[in-house]
């Protein structure tokens, strides 16, 4: 008994062992963990006073899951097996003891374990699809045996994380014990065990779950149907459903044998690794190296914010989710009433799914103070202006906040362009000046892109992050330029897009090879949903663009049934002769040769403009790292995870592969086109994004 190695130990409580993991922060199943746990288990099965073991972990959580870190390198013994046959094969009880999360790896040792208690707080799940893999240690085949077929899929294609409480409904846990008495409960209940004299219970061993679906294939196909929008494109949905397809059909050790097969192909390919980076640089991209997670930050205990359009409402909205009061200021009474309906209507309609009360919604809505007067923000610790994007209006408003908000309150801006170092002009205080450049739609769109101007001080910074956290959003910290980084990255893509329309492409192919590259739509199917008349002026039109002309004949997009395509009442998109006629035309006055560009063209084109233009926002030093440009593509723009971002796929596509077709390309990818040259000397170096430091 006693300290096992440097993070597991074991001690007596009678004739109960306690078998303790302790390593922060989440107690990960790295090889010293894994060598612990095999010794001590060993040690307390070989020992005859113990008569049970109880299996617990200090610190925050249960373990959560293999050592991520880990994967990619050699395996070092032992292994996981070896640690769960040792729990699994024990003469004696073992009883894990959870609270926290016991995700992954950590669960699949719970369930090597001959029983489960937990405390209410505490949640079972194997989210190891989200890391674009399935669960490798007995997972896959263990859980629908506890838990049936139908839960069983649920769970390791979501990943989700299930409570306790519903934990134990399904039986995965046997007994749910008092908060803050997990491990005297846990020893209570092993010695309960043993004065019953209830045999060990080894998951392994159990059928009557799996056998009821055994010969049921519609099952797994309904399954597979009614989730192949959200399953589109990944592997690892597939690969779990097929694992528990095998604890099906085939007896434990041969599905086990399965398991791991598609375990090891989807560890070695590339979906996984580019979900496994996502997984680190999701953590990464909060971590500014001049603000320090000590930095002081500002409480913001009243948000003003300045427009109630379609962005200053959403925003809002956050604020109101967590229980911010809100003071909303517009021009017009009727803009206003407006603004505060649309919110309140959204807000209705999460009553109708079920995620909110109606009472809920007042509570909501009682946050809200709506005013025409500016002079109302005096109080507030932070201010968001979310009016036209005209610089002389932000200006004038800007100006005026300065002489009205308290000294150290925050000013932030929502544009999605302007230049905020210009826009701090307006201030005699520009250090609390900064951008939070919000999504539409801002109450559902996970992404914010914190824009850092010239003189915006340290602590605005860090209260702008851990805000951004609070309101459940992932945020990038950006520098001041055209666009920030996805916009500007979007404008690349764009230029391609509509270069190619010139060339004799049409919109819905160009749609068609993005869609299949994973995106959740084209350039053209998004310009449609956005509405082609964002800055359109009709006074001043001039038939000059394909989309000025089609905006002059009322196809204005989604919400006028026609812009690049056409729609049925159902929003359906049909290609649109109309759109094709007028995109010929101006082809033709061009005097572009016409061709077909393959789908392949399209999609080099597209991308590896986006990566050039990524490359170059790295040069300039308006995003930290190749990792936080990644993180704004996949929650800002829908790029597809399981290609890990735009430079993530650069890397699996070889930088210099990269700039040697751009160098093909050459003049078709425009006059101003320009290769970066840190993309090029990366490439000379045979180096990849993720070898930056
Ligand atoms: N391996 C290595 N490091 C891990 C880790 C893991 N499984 N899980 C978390 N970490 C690290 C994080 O990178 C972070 O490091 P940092 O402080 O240096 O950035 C630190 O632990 C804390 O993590 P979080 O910031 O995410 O802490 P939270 O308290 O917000 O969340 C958590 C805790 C819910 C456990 C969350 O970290 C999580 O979801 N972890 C991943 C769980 C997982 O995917 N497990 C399955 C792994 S795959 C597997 O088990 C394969 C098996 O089937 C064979
Ligand atoms: P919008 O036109 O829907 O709303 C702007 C609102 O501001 C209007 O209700 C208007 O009455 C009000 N307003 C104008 N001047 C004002 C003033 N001086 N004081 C108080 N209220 C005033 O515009 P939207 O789309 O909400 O855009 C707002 C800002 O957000 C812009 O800077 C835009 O670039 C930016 N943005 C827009 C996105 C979008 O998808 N719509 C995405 C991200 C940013």
């Amino acid at each position: 008994m006693g300290a096992i190695n440097a993070v597991v130990s074991l001690a007596a409580d009678g004739d109960i062992a306690i078998l303790s993991v302790n390593s922060p922060p989440v107690n990960a199943l790295s090889q010293q963990v894994r060598a612990g746990l095999l010794e001590g288990a060993r040690q307390a099965d070989a020992d005859k006073t113990v008569k049970a073991v109880v299996l617990i972990c200090d610190g925050k959580t249960f373990i959560a899951g293999a050592d991520i870190t880990e994967f990619g390198k050699p395996p070092a013994a032992p292994s996981l097996v070896e640690v769960q046959d040792a729990i699994e094969g024990a003469s004696k009880p073992f009883i894990a003891a959870i609270h926290g999360t016991a995700l992954g790896g950590g669960l699949e040792v719970a369930l090597c374990c001959h029983y489960r208690v937990a405390v209410p707080s505490a949640k079972c799940g194997l989210p190891e699809v989200n890391l674009g893999l399935l669960p490798g240690a007995g997972g896959t085949q263990r859980l629908p045996r506890i838990v049936g077929v139908e839960q069983a899929l649920d769970m390791v294609t979501s990943g989700k994380h299930v409570d306790a409480k519903s934990a134990h409904a399904a039986g995965l846990v046997d007994e749910l014990v008092p908060e803050g008495a997990l491990q005297a409960s846990a020893i209570a209940f092993a010695r309960k065990l043993i004065a019953d004299g209830r045999p060990l219970k080894r998951v392994r061993d159990l059928d009557d779950k799996v056998a009821a679906a055994r010969g049921k294939r519609e099952v797994f196909d309904a399954f597979r149907k009614a989730n192949a929008k959200k399953f589109r494109g990944f592997l690892a949905p597939e690969y779990n459903i097929r694992a528990i397809e095998a604890a099906v059909d085939k007896p434990f050790d041969d599905g086990l044998a399965t398991e791991r097969k598609l375990f090891i192909e989807l560890m070695t390919g590339t979906q996984s690794a580019a979900q496994r980076y996502v997984f680190f640089a999701e953590r990464q991209v909060w971590k500014v190296p001049d603000v320090p997670d000590d930095t002081p930050t500002i409480p913001v205990h009243r948000v003003g914010i300045i427009g109630a359009g379609t962005m200053g409402g959403g925003i809002a909205m956050n604020f109101a989710n967590i229980g911010v009061p809100i003071t909303m200021v517009e021009t017009k009474q009727d803009a206003l009433d407006r603004g505060l309906g649309v919110v309140r209507k959204n807000y209705e309609r999460s009553t109708k799914s079920g995620k909110l009360t109606m009472a809920d919604v007042d509570k909501r809505m009682q946050l809200f103070t709506g005013s025409l007067d500016l002079g109302q923000l005096a109080d507030c610790d932070l201010v968001i202006e979310a009016v036209f994007e005209n610089m002389d209006i932000k200006k004038d408003v800007f100006g005026k906040l300065d002489r009205i908000v308290k000294p150290g309150a925050i000013l932030a801006t929502n544009t999605s362009a302007l230049d905020i170092n210009e826009i701090a002009t307006a201030v005699k205080r520009p250090e609390a000046v900064i951008g939070m450049h919000f999504f539409s739609p801002a109450n559902v769109m996970r992404l914010l892109e914190v824009v850092r101007a010239k003189a915006t001080s340290k602590p605005v910074i860090a209260t702008s992050m851990q805000l951004a956290k609070k309101l459940g959003k992932i945020a990038a910290l950006v520098g001041v330029c055209p666009g920030f980084v996805g916009n500007r990255i979007l404008y690349a893509r764009s230029a391609q897009a509509n270069a190619m329309l010139m060339e004799g492409a049409m919109p819905w192919d160009i749609d068609k090879a993005i869609y299949d590259f994973g995106l959740p739509m084209g350039p053209f199917a998004m310009s449609d949903l956005a509405g082609l008349d964002i800055g359109w002026i009709p006074e001043k039109t001039s038939s000059s663009t394909i989309r000025e002309v089609l905006c002059e004949q009322d196809r204005r997009g989604q919400k006028t049934g026609a812009g690049f395509y056409d729609y049925d009442e159902q929003r359906n998109a049909k290609p649109s002769p109309v759109t094709e006629k007028i995109i010929r035309e101006f082809a033709a006055k061009s005097g572009a040769p016409q061709r077909t560009i393959s789908e392949h063209e399209i999609l080099e084109r597209c991308l590896f403009a986006q990566i050039n233009e990524g490359a170059k926002i790295l040069e300039e030093k308006i995003a930290i790292r190749p990792s936080d440009i990644d993180i704004v593509w996949i929650n800002g723009y829908g790029w597809p995870v399981y290609r890990g971002g735009p430079m993530f796929y650069a890397d699996t596509v070889g930088l210099a592969n990269v700039v040697a077709k751009l160098e093909d390309y050459g003049p078709k990818l425009g006059k101003n086109f320009a290769i970066s040259p840190l993309l090029r000397q990366l490439a000379a170096d045979g180096k990849r994004f993720q070898d930056m430091k």
